[in-house]
């Protein structure tokens, strides 16, 4: 039998008295809109303003995305904020190395467009995460992992959806960068053996804002409409 949907208290947090901590919020027209338009408006940003981001704002944002779902509750995410420059040169490299092998791989009119993408901000980005996703946790007590341990990279993931959204709300960019040889990333950060590269993340001020994504603008690949399958 269905269960009835629990009826929200119209009325605003502040004015239920004491009850209002333990209250759920009420999520109005005015909130969706605006989540609608955050959505709308996360970019993936390659370029970036030298300007410090404050600590205080990254751990704000840090802390949102450590709330994301996770298998078991694992919480399998490892956040290293890479700070120093040899490292930071190290995984420049890498970048180097791996976007010119990307880039012989396609005929010759492609590799140009290709080569003209812009498709890492690691210079200027002042802020640098390596996101690992740690194979090792007995968080969670292996609960939904059994049949599909990557769950696990999902869950992380999840963890760098969910800060790249509350960046964006603060109005700082997050450029995902792929293009890496994660053993090499991995053994320039020193990180465990049992830890994969899920991301690596530059963060900072956006240069510039666009609605439409970065390689939209560079007629390499429009969105697409989403078909839902019916079975
Ligand atoms: C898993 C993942 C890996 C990505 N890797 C790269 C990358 O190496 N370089 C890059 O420029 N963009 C990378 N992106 C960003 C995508 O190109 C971008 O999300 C897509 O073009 C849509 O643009 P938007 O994020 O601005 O909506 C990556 C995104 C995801 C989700």
């Amino acid at each position: 039998m269905a269960t009835a949907r629990p009826k929200v208290s119209p009325l605003p947090n502040d004015a239920r008295g004491e009850a209002a901590a333990e209250a759920p919020p009420v999520f109005d027209n005015a909130f969706r809109d605006e989540l609608a338009t955050l959505i709308a408006w996360r970019r993936d940003v390659r370029r970036f303003c030298t300007d410090p981001v404050p600590q205080a704002i990254l751990d704000d944002v840090l802390a949102q995305a450590d709330m994301a779902p996770s298998v078991g509750n694992s919480q399998p995410w490892r956040w290293v904020s890479v700070d120093s420059a040899e490292r930071r040169a190290f995984i420049t490299e890498s970048f180097k190395r791996e976007n010119n092998l990307a880039a012989e791989a396609y005929d010759p009119a492609t590799r140009d467009h290709y080569l003209q993408l812009k498709l890492a901000g690691l210079k200027n980005a002042p802020v640098h995460y390596a996101v690992f996703c740690d194979h090792d946790t007995e968080q969670g007590r292996e609960l939904g992992r059994k049949t599909m341990p990557e769950m696990l990279d999902y869950s992380a993931v999840l963890s760098v959806h969910t800060f790249w959204l509350a960046a964006r709300a603060r109005g700082v960019g997050v450029g995902w960068v792929s293009i890496l040889d994660p053993k090499a990333v991995s053994r320039a950060l020193e990180v465990p053996e049992a830890w994969r590269l899920v991301a690596y993340l530059c963060v900072g001020w956006p240069e510039a804002e666009h609605i439409d994504p970065e390689l939209e603008r560079a007629k390499w690949q429009a969105r697409t409409p989403m078909k839902i399958y019916q079975r």
